[in-house]
């Protein structure tokens, strides 16, 4: 039997191998980023014999790695029509590495300092210097190769982006939510969003079907059947896009990198039923439990800060 609505305090790799396979709906989650924070926990010990806290890896790859690593577990204990959602930031190489890329900076400078002999000998010196090092992108290339699918790239644009001092490069505003499926077939409950007024409007007029146009590969009769539908309100919206606009959050308790509970209110709602589990191996301040909780599923997080479970256990008796 699969714990719920728990928080286990350890390392996410050794506490999932633990766990019974196909025992949870989905997965949502933000692991640390590479090279940005210190979460000051102790080092654990990875299958390549490194030992260190996930993040400070001296070289991407092995970031890379150690987090499929943890993901091929998560894989193994999501049910068959499991998805799994991971927040994730990017980073540039060399002398910005100690730059976060779009979010707030407060706790990194202890990190820095620890790392900085890594950056000394880093290979995003020469030729990934200033360089944006596409990890997001490289770590859902990998998720690939070990065996998921990747069904969205999700852009979570933030309307209060901290500003940058950069001159010679926009200031970048967004972060991604990669969208991963164990098999083909998965659980999806469609999210919509309103329909824009000018579609409501064009579809009134009749989208210039009177003219001989056509309507979405529609002819008169089923373009007239979709109006109908769409003006007496059947039509209850459109399919959810990918751009988000959502602001960063703004959670006043003693972690310093949350997500916005609204933020993973639509992939909750899309990934698990009603009475189904959500998976955080990374819970952190314990969002992804106050938001599950909230729409009715069950939960199970796993964090190896053992200040941050108590910190996440307070916040989720509260509910906010
Ligand atoms: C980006 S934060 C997650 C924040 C969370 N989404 C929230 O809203 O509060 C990442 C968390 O992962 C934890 N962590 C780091 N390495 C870990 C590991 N190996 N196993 C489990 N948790 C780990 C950190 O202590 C930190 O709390």
């Amino acid at each position: 039997m699969v714990l719920t609505n728990k928080i286990i305090t350890g390392h996410a790799l050794e506490i999932l191998k633990t766990m019974p396979e196909c025992s949870v709906n989905m997965c949502i989650t933000s692991p640390p980023y590479w090279g940005l924070r210190d979460y000051k926990t102790n080092p654990v010990k990875w299958s390549d014999g490194w030992e260190g806290e996930l993040g400070a890896e001296p070289e991407f790859n092995q970031y890379i790695n150690h987090l499929c690593d943890i993901f091929d577990e998560v894989k193994r204990v999501l049910t068959d029509d499991g998805t799994c959602w991971v927040n994730i930031g990017d980073t540039y190489g060399g002398s910005s590495l100690n730059k976060p890329y779009g979010i707030k900076t407060k706790g990194a400078t202890s990190f820095l300092k620890n790392v900085e002999h890594l950056q000394k000998t880093a290979h995003t010196r020469g030729k990934y210097e200033k360089c944006l090092l596409l990890i997001p992108f490289r770590f859902a290339i990998e998720m690939v190769n070990r065996g998921w699918t990747i069904r969205n790239v999700i852009i979570w644009q933030k309307p209060n982006a901290t500003p940058s001092s950069a001159k010679d490069r926009f200031n970048a505003d967004f972060e991604y939510i990669l969208f991963f499926s164990k098999n083909k077939k998965y659980y999806f409950e469609q999210q919509l969003e309103p329909l824009k007024q000018s579609t409501i409007d064009r579809c009134k007029t009749g989208c210039g079907l009177n003219k001989g146009a056509n309507y979405q590969g529609l002819n008169k009769e089923n373009f007239e059947r979709l109006q109908q539908r769409m003006l007496d309100g059947t039509i209850k919206g459109r399919n959810m896009r990918c751009v988000w606009s959502i602001a960063s959050a703004n959670y006043k308790g003693a972690h310093f990198a949350t997500y916005n509970p609204k933020l993973i209110e639509v992939p909750i709602k899309a990934g698990c039923p009603e009475g189904g589990i959500v998976l955080d191996p990374f819970i952190g301040s314990g969002t992804t439990a106050v938001v599950a909780e909230k729409l009715n599923r069950n939960w199970l997080g796993i964090e190896l800060n053992p200040e941050y479970t108590k910190l996440a256990e307070e916040r989720i008796k509260k509910g906010t």
